[in-house]
C-alpha cells in the first residue's frame, strides 16, 4: 500500500472557555505518495487546523492516523518531533526564517535537530537546496535582506534538506504578490513532479489546477472533490 497518510475519522475540539468548538468533524483521508493535495475552504472553516494535525503539529481527539503504514494515533511527543524531523517538511504563509541567523543557518535547522549529520554533509545538502531554489548566492546574508518571494525559496530550501516524504504547506503564496506567486507554485510544481508529496492550504481558487485531489472544508466537514 503506497499511503504516506490515512486519517479515519478524526475529530478534533478546541476548549473555549465555557464551551467547546467541534473545528474538525469526522476526517478521512487518504494522501498517497506524489500526491498534491489541496485543502480549500472559507476562513475559519478548518484549512489549518487539519493541516496542523497532519504535521503533527497538534493533537486530536478521536480517530486514528496512519502515517507511512505505523499506526501514530498515540504517539508522545518525542516520537511525534521524530517522525516531523525525518519525514516532514514544512512552509508557512509569513515564511518564519530567523532573523538572527543566515540564510545558510536558517536552511541548516532541521539537519541540527535531526541530529548525528556531520558538519561536511550539512554544508553540502545547504549548498544542493540553495542552489536548487537558485538563492546560492545569498547563503551569507540575513532573511530581511531578501524579498518575500526569495524568503519563501530559502523556506522552501529549509523545509527541503532533511529529505522529507511530505511538505506541508499554509498559504505558502499567501504573503506574495501573483508573479511571485507563481516562481513558487513552479518550484511546488518541480518537487511534485519528482514524486515528492505535498499538502498546500490555500484560498485562491486558481492553485486548484496544481492538484491531483482537492478537498474542500466547511466548518469542519470535509468533503473530496477531485
Ligand atoms: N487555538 C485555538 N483555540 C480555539 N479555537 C481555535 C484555535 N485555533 C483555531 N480555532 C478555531 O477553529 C476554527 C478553524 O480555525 P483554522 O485556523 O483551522 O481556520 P482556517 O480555515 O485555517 O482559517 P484561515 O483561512 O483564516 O487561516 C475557527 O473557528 C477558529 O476560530
Ligand atoms: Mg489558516
Amino acid at each position: 500500500m503506497s499511503n504516506v497518510i490515512e486519517l479515519k475519522d478524526i475529530n478534533k475540539y478546541y476548549k473555549l472557555k465555557n464551551d467547546k468548538l467541534h473545528a474538525l468533524k469526522s476526517i478521512n483521508l487518504e494522501i498517497e505518495q506524489g500526491d498534491f493535495l489541496v485543502i480549500m475552504g472559507k476562513s475559519g472553516s478548518g484549512k489549518t487546523t487539519l493541516l496542523n494535525l497532519l504535521g503533527l503539529l497538534d493533537s486530536f481527539d478521536s480517530g486514528q492516523y496512519i502515517f507511512n503504514g505505523k499506526d501514530v494515533t498515540n504517539f508522545n511527543e518525542n516520537e511525534r518531533s521524530e517522525l516531523r524531523n525525518n519525514y516532514m517538511g514544512f512552509i508557512f504563509q509569513q515564511f518564519h526564517l530567523i532573523e538572527s541567523l543566515t540564510i545558510a543557518q536558517n536552511v541548516e535547522l532541521p539537519l541540527l535537530y535531526k541530529g548525528k549529520v556531520a558538519v561536511k554533509e550539512r554544508k553540502e545538502a545547504v549548498e544542493k537546496y540553495l542552489d536548487l531554489v537558485g538563492l546560492l548566492e545569498k547563503k551569507n546574508q540575513f532573511p530581511t535582506e531578501l524579498s518575500g518571494g526569495q524568503q519563501q525559496r530559502i523556506a522552501i530550501a529549509r523545509a527541503l534538506i532533511n529529505n522529507p516524504y511530505v511538505i506541508f504547506a499554509d498559504e505558502p503564496t499567501g504573503a506574495l504578490d501573483s508573479n511571485t506567486s507563481a516562481e513558487i507554485m513552479e518550484i511546488l510544481k518541480n518537487l511534485n513532479k519528482d514524486n515528492k508529496t505535498i499538502i498546500m492550504v490555500t484560498h485562491d481558487k486558481d492553485l486548484v489546477s496544481y492538484a491531483n485531489k482537492v478537498i474542500q472544508i466547511k466548518d469542519g466537514v470535509a468533503t473530496k472533490e477531485m
